[in-house]
């Protein structure tokens, strides 16, 4: 009897709460259904139009009045968008509030690492905290929507927009996407400081041949599905991203921004996204550059059939798509649809209640508990590559330090790239913190030697000499300025640029040691510094707070525990090289004969007979995946729950892990899959899962993985996503090389 009440109670508060949540679904979409029917066409036009406010004018004033501007791009100061948002909300008729944007990608003010850096950490809380606070930051100042995060798959340093990217792997970019779109987008898009997410590019922009910006990529659907669409798909559905934007590469031919497949097959029918599709930057008149379009009228056209719904800045929708719907070129349905979605977007932020910035004097930006968490990213960003003979963490012993290299203080070039708002007199660099937490006992003798990276001027190499001749060690800060990577950034060489390759190699000659910090937005070729070097931390570009996050690693306060998310070739001509390739016939060895190998007048010869370079066999410098501690770790006993499963069946897998070091650390725990043989070409490895474990000097400890039987599904030949049955390998460890492997079966 008991039972059969509680149990009609229950049925009651489901019904209730669904009737709640549905009542509001309701209410929402009978909004957006009234408002929709008072608009002209002109009216439901301006929604698709994002203008660029950097410069407003008199004439932007009074197409918002008009009802002509939707949302606007890079404007940030909290007074002017109250009164651009008066002129919406006031003297349009309908008073549709505008919505802010900009692109806020890694930090607002508090600039956190650049997002290859966040990658490093394999910590998507720290991702999550992150974009939480460029959130509260940013929603300060009245903005909305931020263009982020970029889950493009880089897999070519080249491409300068890698900087923005979680690398070259699919699982570890689903993860930080997710993470990162949480964190922007808060418990409710309604929440005063949320900033709708937006998961760019769409699709396959990191594969733009030979990494040049604005190139066209040629990824097949199935490829697109297995590598380049998943932390797309996670987003939406796992995280409620409100919006994609569409990328400026052609794929097969054909510009996303006009990708039937792509915008609505895809994105509306398959994954049922009801958010919004933004291009990007006049992403659809470029069509007529890219010979698409014929002219900016066939642009619009094309971008709106596909289910393009905001066009940014470049006017094609407002000035075309009106006659467009008269000759019966794009239905007016497709407009409302777009309206639809749009209206919704500025409904759930709250804006139509709360449309205007509240300019109260108190101001969450640069708050201790945001520094706090830039710090605590960037340390966790760091990857240790080389640490010989122990040299780092440096100790009591070290008494004088020569701090030489054109980026141990520079305030803004640590930020990095896509950092439109950080101010680089908030910024901390490794100088000022090295001489605020240690200079007490520690004498600092700086010599920056060159003025910047580029810089080739050495006439200053004698003076960082000297600096080094009185010291115990040299740390030497080299890299990237922020301007070398990000859009429009692509290199052609990835060697150290200017003469910090020189400098180093001087100062290696006055025999002491050498502990290189190399700050960058992407990888670098850097073998013959690791050669020169003691020790080599890569810190990217760390952000506001890099300088005391690296001051506390150099010397020990904490511990460097990131990890590549990205290969490191040993050599441009290597490129593309990442570890996650499919399968091949003739696979390299270890031991390829090279260049030096060969006598002269040497008879035709297939030599080894595999896939490598004769000048730089096919190793890469670093993989992925890779990462040293200030501690050493072992894995042993890999154990499997069970041998053989079903396809809906959980493998626990399970390894022990023991710090055999003096120092505490945190390993990055790494499950990787292989597929044995499979109805396509597998990929010789898959990053799964991942775990970050901290152990005590001498501390054991048992991790255990869940790994669902599904995560080993793929798209198939007939484009099926599958998991087919067959021997599968799993491996585990520190690093995507060297694993502990154990093989099971899917029945
Ligand atoms: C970039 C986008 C960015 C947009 C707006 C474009 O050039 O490709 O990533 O969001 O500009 O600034």
């Amino acid at each position: 009897m008991m039972k059969r009440l509680s149990l009609r109670i229950c049925s009651l508060f489901v019904f209730c709460g669904m009737f709640g949540y549905l009542s509001a679904q309701d209410n929402l979409e009978n909004r957006i259904e009234k408002m929709l029917s008072k608009m002209t066409l002109r009216q439901k036009i301006g929604q698709m139009n994002q203008v660029n406010a950097r410069k407003p004018d008199g004439k932007l004033y009074q197409q918002i009045r008009n009802g002509e501007v939707g949302s606007i791009l890079n404007a940030e100061d909290p007074v002017l968008l109250n009164q651009l948002q008066k002129a919406a909300v006031d003297s349009s008729q309908l008073g549709i509030p505008l919505l802010f944007a900009r692109d806020v990608i890694h930090g607002f003010k508090t600039i956190f690492p650049i997002p290859l850096g966040q990658a490093a950490s394999f910590n998507p809380e720290i991702v999550e905290e992150g974009a939480r606070v460029a959130a509260v930051e940013a929603s300060e100042n009245g903005i909305r929507w931020t263009f982020a995060p970029m889950m493009d798959i880089s897999r070519d340093p080249r491409w300068g927009r890698i900087a923005e990217s979680f690398g070259e792997d699919t699982y570890l970019s689903e993860v930080m996407a997710v993470a990162m779109v949480k964190g922007f987008q808060g418990k409710d898009l309604s929440d005063p400081s949320s900033i709708a997410a937006c998961a760019k590019h769409f699709i396959g922009y990191g594969a733009v041949e030979g990494g040049r910006d604005y190139n066209i990529s040629n990824i097949p659907e199935r490829q697109l599905r297995n590598v380049y669409l998943p932390p797309f798909e996670r987003s939406i559905q796992e995280a409620g991203c409100a919006t994609i934007m569409t990328s400026f590469n052609s794929n097969n031919g054909i510009p996303p921004s006009a990708s039937k497949f792509l915008l609505t097959d895809l994105l509306r029918k398959e994954w049922k996204f009801d958010g919004v599709v933004v291009s990007d930057w006049a992403s659809v008149s470029i069509m007529v550059t890219q010979g698409f379009c014929e002219d900016k009228k066939e642009a619009a056209k094309k971008a709106a059939n596909a289910g393009l719904e905001i066009e940014m800045v470049s006017g094609c929708f407002i000035d075309h798509l009106e006659q467009l719907v008269k000759e019966g070129a794009v239905s007016e349905e497709t407009i409302n649809n777009a309206v639809r979605n749009i209206l919704r977007l500025k409904y759930k932020l709250g804006l139509f209640d709360n449309p205007y910035t509240d300019l109260r004097p108190e101001r969450k930006i640069y708050a201790a508990e945001h520094l706090k968490a830039a710090k605590k990213a960037a340390e966790e960003s760091f990857v240790l590559l080389k640490n010989e003979q122990d040299i780092l963490p440096l100790g009591n012993d070290i008494k004088t330090v020569a701090v030489i290299g054109p980026l141990a203080d520079a305030p803004h070039d640590q930020m990095g790239t896509w950092c439109f708002d950080g101010e680089k007199e908030y910024t901390q660099t490794p100088l000022e913190a090295l001489k605020k937490q240690f200079g007490k006992n520690v004498n600092f003798i700086y010599e920056q030697t060159l003025a910047f990276s580029r810089d080739k001027d050495k006439t200053k190499f004698p003076k960082a000499i000297e600096a080094a001749l009185k010291s115990d060690v040299i740390l030497l800060f080299v890299g990237e300025e922020s301007i070398l990577s990000g859009e429009a950034h692509s290199l052609a060489g990835l060697d150290l640029v200017g003469a910090q390759s020189e400098l180093l190699s001087e100062l290696s000659k006055t025999g002491k040691p050498i502990v290189t910090v190399i700050m960058a937005g992407r990888p670098l070729t850097i073998a013959k510094e690791l050669d020169l070097s003691d020790a080599v931390l890569y810190a990217w570009h760390p952000g506001t707070m890099g300088g005391p996050a690296l001051a506390g690693i150099l010397f020990g306060k904490s511990y460097p525990s990131g990890k590549l998310p990205v290969t490191i070739p040993r050599y441009v001509g290597q490129i593309p090289l990442y570890y996650s390739h499919e399968k091949i016939g003739r696979p390299a060895k270890k031991n390829e004969v090279l260049l030096d190998d060969i006598p002269s007048e040497a008879k035709q010869s297939s030599l080894g007979n595999t896939s490598y370079y004769l000048d730089a066999g096919f190793d890469a410098l670093f993989d992925f995946g890779y990462g040293l501690s200030y501690t050493t770790f072992e894995y042993s006993d890999l154990t499997l729950s069970k041998d053989i499963l079903s396809k809906d069946e959980v493998l626990q897998v399970s390894v022990a892990l023991k710090n055999t070091g003096k120092r505490e650390g945190c390993e990055v725990v790494q499950l990787y899959t292989s597929d044995i043989a499979a109805s396509i070409a597998p990929l010789v490895k898959e990053l799964k899962d991942f775990k970050r474990v901290t152990l005590k000097p001498g501390e054991q400890q048992v991790v255990t993985f869940d790994l669902p039987i599904q995560k080993l599904a793929f798209w198939n030949y007939e484009m099926k996503k599958v998991v087919e049955p067959g021997k599968f390998d799993v491996m585990v460890g520190g690093n995507s090389v060297d694993l502990l492997t154990r093989r099971f079966t899917v029945k």
